[in-house]
């Protein structure tokens, strides 16, 4: 997407043999645009844990990179095997929900695994990371090209009125390689001359909604609103939201969805005021393997201090405020799971899926 009239993905590598990985580093926006280049696949394993970068879609596409720098590492180890073999353990454990990290980190060794030299292993490593890079931006595409009608409909039915959509967090091109899940569709409307307004969640702690898709929203000139996490459920009573839509961190067979932490009340919300929730992701945020995803998929604890302190800007400096006695208990969820009941349907690079395991499962062919 253009930053400054610049295209930019969220992460490449630059134009040398056996090239450092760069990332936009997600923790100063939206006050700063900052670049960080990666050489170790330590330097990466940190990015994806400290959250440098995040976003499901761009969690996995990191996480082959990381891949491909750790075959990078252990050329100058003898390639050893206990090297490797740890470093991707590292890289596959430091954030649990999405699935997408270990999706990617398995595509990329099932695809190294059988070459003996080391230096092939880390260019095809490098190949294969690239590849899936451009998978996970053609998909968000097409999420936007198929998702699109569902707001041309909406808007067919308002006589081209505003059409108003609530997301949560950042499902933006940011949380992928390019172009987003939940705002994909979104941006095509917008291009398309559709009349779209958008109700952007704070989402904290992190606040991935307040720094990250209003800055997104703005660079794209798309009309949105900042609200906090609690106001959702307000506009929805008041017909002030025609659909929400979200992303994905990961998707069971039947449908149960984890998303960022306060996407289920937001489910809650909508089926009880009538309004389409829809999850936009791509076939590599399912779990085939699992069947359903209440109390099965894995939910992020993250540190209390996210919750007890606030990250701002003041005065030109970006600063760390606390909002509670320092002593405080703090339980900080990363995500929740919302039940496929609550979902319309899945919006993916495939098309509309149904939320139930005959539609879902036909997706893993
Ligand atoms: O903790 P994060 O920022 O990595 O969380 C991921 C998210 O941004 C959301 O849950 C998002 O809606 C799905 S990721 C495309």
């Amino acid at each position: 997407m253009l930053v400054a009239n610049k295209d930019y993905r969220t992460i490449w590598v630059n134009d040398t043999h056996l090239p450092d990985v760069q990332i936009i580093d997600q923790r100063h926006l939206p006050h700063r645009f900052v670049v960080e280049t990666l050489s170790t696949y330590k330097q990466m394993a940190t990015a994806i844990k400290e959250m440098h970068l995040r976003g499901a879609g761009l969690i996995g596409v990191a996480g082959a990179f990381g891949v491909y720098l750790a075959y990078r590492d252990a050329m100058y180890r003898n390639n050893s095997v206990e090297f490797i073999q740890s470093a991707i353990s590292e890289i596959l454990n430091t954030r649990p929900t999405a699935v997408n990290l270990k999706w990617a980190i398995e595509i990329v060794t099932s695809r190294v695994e059988n070459i003996e030299a080391i230096d092939e292993k880390v260019t095809k490593a490098l190949e294969v990371a690239k590849e899936l890079a451009n998978l996970d931006a053609e998909s968000c595409r097409m999420i936007g090209v198929n998702g699109l009608p569902i707001i041309e409909e909406i808007s067919r039915k308002k006589n081209g009125e505003t059409v108003n959509i609530l997301t949560h967090c950042n499902a933006g091109w940011l949380a992928f390689t390019d172009y987003g899940s939940a705002l994909s569709p979104i941006y095509h409307a917008h291009r398309k001359g559709i009349k779209v307004h958008v109700w952007v969640d704070e989402t904290r702690p992190r606040n991935q909604g307040a720094a990250l898709t209003t800055w997104e929203l703005l660079n794209e000139g798309v009309p949105h609103t900042l609200i906090v996490d609690n106001v959702g459920g307000h506009l929805m009573q008041n017909g002030m939201v025609d659909l929400v839509i979200t992303g994905a961190d990961r998707i069971a067979s039947n449908g149960d969805t984890a998303n960022k932490i306060g996407t289920y009340l937001k489910a809650l919300a909508a089926h009880d005021n009538g309004i389409p929730f829809y999850v936009a992701a791509p076939t590599s945020t399912f779990d085939f393997a699992l069947e359903t995803g209440l109390g099965k998929i894995p939910i992020e604890m993250r540190t209390g201090d996210e919750v007890k302190y606030i990250n701002g800007l003041l005065n030109d400096k970006v600063v760390d405020v606390l909002i509670c006695p320092t002593q405080t208990q703090v339980a900080n969820y990363g995500f929740d799971v919302t039940p496929s009941r609550l979902i319309k349907a899945f919006i993916t690079e495939k098309g509309i899926i149904a939320p139930n395991t005959d539609e879902i499962t036909k997706l893993n062919c």
